[in-house]
């Protein structure tokens, strides 16, 4: 018997969701990732991201995005864009929409039992903004506000798990 997660807790699960999943979920994605990492919480805390379009399936994220993240210290060029799809919604804790629409849009797709999961991310944001503003039509500015709203809000985010899950880092 391996003895060594005997009394492990299952590790608490985040989707982070945007429409294409090629900017603003996998920047959310890069950034929880490394805050987990650097709070030595990666047994503990998994995230993953999807979009709710089916576009850009297998794509890296967009350059500016990839750039933009890079600036700051996060490598996200490596993920590849996926859908949601129904066992997401069995397998995540938290599943985290960038935006009104792709909330509504998760919860039409949401079984009943699971609709509690659904929630914007920057519920943990600052109070100015309630939703991370699509930065595909928009310039670096765009990317760059992507990027202050969703470093805040993951911050936030990992305290609120932590209390929660009783988790210490
Ligand atoms: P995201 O941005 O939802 O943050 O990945 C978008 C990416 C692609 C499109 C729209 C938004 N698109 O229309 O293809």
């Amino acid at each position: 018997m391996n003895s060594d997660n005997q009394f492990s807790p299952p590790a608490v699960k985040v989707l982070m969701v945007c429409l294409g999943n090629i900017c603003r979920s996998p920047t959310a994605h890069g950034v929880f990732h490394k805050i987990i990492k650097t709070n030595n919480l990666e047994q503990y805390i998994k995230v993953d991201s999807a979009g709710t379009g089916d576009w850009h399936i297998g794509e890296s994220p967009d350059n500016r995005a990839i750039k933009a993240a890079a600036k700051r210290g996060y490598q996200i060029g490596t993920y590849k864009a996926r859908q949601v799809c129904a066992p997401d919604f069995e397998i995540y804790n938290y599943i985290l929409a960038m935006d009104h629409t792709n909330l509504l849009d998760l919860k039409r797709m949401c079984p009943a039992a699971h609709q509690t999961k659904l929630q914007l991310l920057l519920t943990w944001g600052d109070s100015l903004h309630d939703t991370v503003p699509d930065p595909f039509y928009s310039g670096d500015e765009g990317f760059k506000l992507v990027l202050d709203l969703v470093e805040d809000a993951c911050e936030k985010l990992l305290r609120h798990i932590k209390d929660r899950h009783f988790l210490i880092s």
